[in-house]
């Protein structure tokens, strides 16, 4: 039974006779359509490849296909790192709303548990695993769940996880330096290298990174956290020409302070909130919602000519200048 996103019909006689040149034609004109499972998953709906090359209805390419189509996730299967709590947790609230299927993963059990039957009893589709991206055979472990539970095929991958261990390079241990590299930078790079295959299967991946604004601009104490962040910068950069090929985007967002667990503990120095507050134009926190929408954006084929892009979502914080309180008329 082929099932249809949206409005699919598109040919390339469409379009206005500068595109009919073949250099502005996909080079990759394989059609993508989405089939419903017969078996035992429902609401899975699989994504093959056809060789019609009549039609483009594929999601990294120009169409015109309608609204509806463009503003949906309907079917589309996710991995999302720390989807338990905070940013993650909202990242997968939000695609879950625009229609995707998603896995997630986290170290604790009994919060993935309960996030997981707070899920179900919403009625969303979203499967779990106990997972320490910090650690190789875990993350081998987890791509092979989601690629049996996704039968091989990935729409998205949100690398989310990551830590921060603050103090002054100098006081930094061997240990300390390895947890932050290995949960921060050494993950994402082999979650995304274990991901590609599924992500080339499913005909149109998209990789979204979460990063920070510590990897644009210094920040007190947080220099090797920043270091793990500006790679992931530059990652989410080389994958976006690399993988182009295979019908893989890669961008990433940068926040600066959102309200999660992970920064509660240094937010509620009053003090250093005010200094927050000051650095930033809107002047206030974020909430895990505002980054979410972003990540959502990012995967849905409304954003599907944009790749390679680090998107800060700071209030202003990163542009900031120089704003004293005094007026000069
Ligand atoms: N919050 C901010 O102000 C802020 C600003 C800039 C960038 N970021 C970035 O945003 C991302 C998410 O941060 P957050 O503030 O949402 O964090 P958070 O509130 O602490 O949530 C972290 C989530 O990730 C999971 N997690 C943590 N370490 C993990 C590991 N090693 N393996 C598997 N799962 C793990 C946690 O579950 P378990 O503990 O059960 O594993 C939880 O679900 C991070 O990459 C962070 O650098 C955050």
């Amino acid at each position: 039974m082929n099932l249809s996103i949206g409005n699919t019909a598109t040919n390339s006689s469409n379009f206005p006779a500068i595109f009919q040149n073949p250099s502005f034609l996909p080079r990759n004109n394989s059609s993508i359509t989405p089939k419903i499972l017969s078996n035992s998953h429902p609401k899975t709906l699989i994504i093959t490849a056809s060789s019609n090359s009549s039609s483009n209805n594929n999601q990294n390419t120009p169409t015109n296909s309608s609204r509806d189509h463009r503003w949906s996730l309907s079917g589309m299967t996710a991995l999302v790192t720390g989807g338990t709590r905070g940013i993650g947790l909202a990242i997968v609230e939000e695609l879950l709303g625009f229609g995707a299927i998603v896995h997630t993963c986290a170290r604790n059990e009994v919060e993935l548990d309960n996030c997981l039957k707070s899920w179900e009893n919403q009625g969303f589709n979203v499967s779990g695993s106990v997972c320490d991206v910090s650690s190789w055979e875990q993350r081998e472990k987890l791509l092979d769940t989601v690629s049996s539970v996704f039968y091989g095929k990935l729409n998205i991958l949100v690398n989310n996880v990551g830590t921060n261990i603050r103090k002054p390079i100098v006081h930094f241990t061997p240990q300390e330096y390895s947890t932050l590299m290995t949960t921060n930078f050494e993950s994402v790079f082999h979650l995304s290298q274990l991901g590609h295959p599924l992500l080339k299967a499913s005909g149109c991946g998209s990789i979204v990174f979460v990063s920070s604004v510590s990897g644009f601009v210094s920040l007190k104490s947080m220099s090797l956290q920043g270091a793990t962040k500006g790679a992931i910068n530059q990652l989410t950069r080389s994958l976006a020409c690399e993988w182009a090929k295979d019908n893989i985007r890669s961008n990433a967002v940068a926040p600066w302070y959102i309200k999660t667990t992970m920064v509660e503990k240094v937010l509620s120095n009053e003090d250093y909130l005010e200094e927050v507050y000051s650095r930033t134009p809107l002047c206030r926190l974020g909430d895990p919602a505002e980054v979410s929408s972003l990540v959502a954006f990012l995967c849905l084929p409304a954003s599907a000519y944009i790749t390679g892009q680090i998107i800060c979502v700071d209030g202003g914080m990163s542009v900031n200048g120089f704003y004293p309180k005094m007026d000069f008329q």
